[in-house]
């Protein structure tokens, strides 16, 4: 039986708190001397979509336990933290972005003891875990909206969105509005209980909550108590942009043209967010053990994405950046425009500069060109983990995991573990483990099929060679954790002098830098490095380089195509 959340939370307050104090976490001291820089602004947050990542059980279904088998793997690669997508239970019509209950696991992926147990066996290594908290809808099967569909008078009516049906030219009632789902068709549908439409901007299965309601925003708030205190260091915000609606439900000339559909002015970013935000935000800064919001917030402009961070920085502490995630092909020119945007537009806070999740084309079949994908990999990891900022790493990103080519998954047969095939199945396939059947994702048969690559592209192989794309990862993550200049190091912008090349720099307040230059073409390229900032660095030593490079080279270099090459350097 699905719990009422608000019940629970406060029946498990008093247990929860008592097993569960601060995180043992210590939060790093900075070699920069800004000691008190919380972790989470130089963290490497590793995603986990839960269903595909270790199956313990052989049902075909990865789950909690699984990821706890595998902490060990994601200590050794290094990752500060873990954001987890959905696992409450859920009708599954979007895996898991449909809540029937806030404040459980769904049997599929274990029980709250298997939580508990992998929140107290990360700990123990030093790694954080963060929920995905869906706010802006719940699904239809939660008990909330099934209260609220009841009827008119419900109490828990005005937890969602509900609107009379509105006439249009012909005087034929219809929707209150033309506004369009960004899954597709009408956001809105009727409910024949009632005669009203309830407004859903994803799935029909996802009515939006009314944050409007005190009701509602307290049961939420609740929510989140819950988890931080069974020991969640912070939530990865879903969809935040869409928490109200312009309630004077204007028409729109052009549903579907003018802005994108999920980022219209009457449906994204209502000034009523703030508030809301700045209410989240207190409930995780009180709590001890510097939790954090990571956001999923979608924008138009970098002006919009500084909103985002709040006034005074009170608000999400790391809006991810789409901006940057956007960008579909290697073009060093617009990579530097995104970069130095997020560096003088954002007020000096965190970016988060990504480019993989469970809802885009992996990076390695985005940016891979068929010829040089290797290569290609080794340069879009190493922007991810040199670029200032909390880095996010999809799991799997770091075997070069592709896309399943899509023929492969209309073979799939739909059934009771995967009742719609999603657009976004080609990146949620079985982590790959191992080389043989499975995976070592599974015993049984996978929910989604296994990449063939995994043949190749495997956890077993590479961390075994030390020329393997897991390596370089590791060696990265390594680096940035011990190198003070990539740890906390400033942003310092440079001109590479050939639009095929991205270069930049990252230094410390003592000097102390480290040059990052990216070749993004398939051809060999000559840089010629300049906009240094005061007096002209000197050279130490190359940290890093693929191809290994023969000397380091701070002003003239030759290039091999998509060569990296990372430069210590001084400026005394
Ligand atoms: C977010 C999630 C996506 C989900 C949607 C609706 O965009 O990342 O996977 O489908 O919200 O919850």
């Amino acid at each position: 039986m699905v719990k009422s959340v608000a019940g629970l939370a406060l029946g498990l307050a008093a247990l929860a708190s008592a097993t569960f104090g601060p995180p043992a976490v210590a939060a790093p001291a900075s070699a920069t001397g800004a000691a008190h820089a919380p972790w989470w602004t130089h963290a490497v947050i590793y995603e986990i979509y839960p269903r595909s990542f270790q199956d313990s059980n052989g049902d075909g279904v990865g789950d909690l336990n699984g990821v706890t088998q595998r902490l060990d793997y994601l200590k050794r690669l290094g990752v500060d933290a873990i954001w987890l997508t959905p696992f409450y239970p859920s009708p599954n019509y979007d895996f898991g972005y449909d809540v029937a209950d806030y404040t459980n696991v769904a049997p599929e992926y274990g029980t709250m003891a298997d939580w508990d147990r992998l929140v107290a066996a990360a700990r123990k290594r030093g790694i954080r875990v963060l929920v995905d908290f869906v706010l802006n809808h719940s699904s239809s099967e939660h008990p909330w909206f099934q209260q609220s569909r009841a009827s008119r008078t419900n109490p828990k009516r005005d937890w969602y969105v509900w609107h009379d049906p509105v006439p249009d030219a012909r005087g034929v009632a219809g929707p209150p509005t033309n506004w369009q789902s960004i899954f597709g068709g009408s956001a809105w549908t009727l409910d024949p209980t009632t005669g009203q439409y309830y407004y859903h901007i994803f799935l029909p299965q996802q009515p939006d909550l009314n944050w409007r309601n005190p009701g509602l925003r307290k049961a939420m708030h609740d929510v989140m108590r819950f988890w931080l205190r069974h020991g969640a260091s912070g939530f990865r915000l879903d969809a935040t942009p869409y928490l109200l609606e312009d309630t004077a439900w204007p028409q729109d000339p052009d549903p579907a043209g003018g802005a994108p559909v999920g980022l219209k002015p009457y449906n994204a970013g209502l000034p009523g967010n703030h508030p809301i935000m700045r209410g989240l935000r207190s409930i995780v800064d009180r709590f001890p053990g510097d939790c954090v919001l990571l956001g999923e917030s979608n924008i138009a402009t970098i002006a919009d994405l500084a909103k985002v961070y709040g006034a005074h920085q009170d608000e999400i502490n790391l809006p991810m950046d789409f901006l940057y995630s956007g960008v579909q092909k290697l073009d060093a020119v617009v990579f530097k425009a995104r970069i130095d945007d997020a560096e003088t537009r954002l007020n000096g806070a965190p970016p988060v500069l990504f480019f993989s999740n469970h809802d885009s084309s992996r990076q390695a079949t985005r940016f891979g060109d068929g010829v040089h994908d290797a290569q290609i990999a080794r340069l879009t990891a190493a922007m991810t983990l040199t670029v200032r900022g909390t880095a996010l790493v999809y799991y799997g990103e770091e075997l070069g995991m592709t896309d399943l080519p899509k023929a492969a998954l209309a073979t799939v047969p739909l059934g009771p573990t995967r009742k719609v095939a999603d657009n976004r199945d080609p990146e949620r396939t079985p982590m790959q483990w191992t080389g043989a059947a499975g995976a070592g994702f599974s015993t049984g048969t996978p929910w989604l099929p296994v990449n063939p690559a995994a043949a190749a592209s495997n956890a077993a192989a590479e961390r075994a060679d030390p020329g393997s794309l897991y390596s370089w990862y590791h060696d990265l993550i390594a680096l940035r954790r011990t190198n003070p200049a990539l740890r906390n190091g400033a942003y310092v912008p440079l001109e590479s002098g050939n639009p095929k090349v991205l270069a930049f720099a990252r230094q410390t307040a003592k000097g102390q830098g480290v040059l990052i230059v990216l070749n993004m073409s398939d051809a060999p390229q000559h840089v010629h490095i300049a906009g240094w900032p005061g007096r002209a660095p000197v050279a130490v030593r190359t940290v890093l380089a693929s191809p290994a490079a023969a000397a380091p080279g701070l002003t003239d270099a030759q290039l091999a195509p998509f060569a990296v090459r990372l430069t210590a350097y001084v400026t005394d």
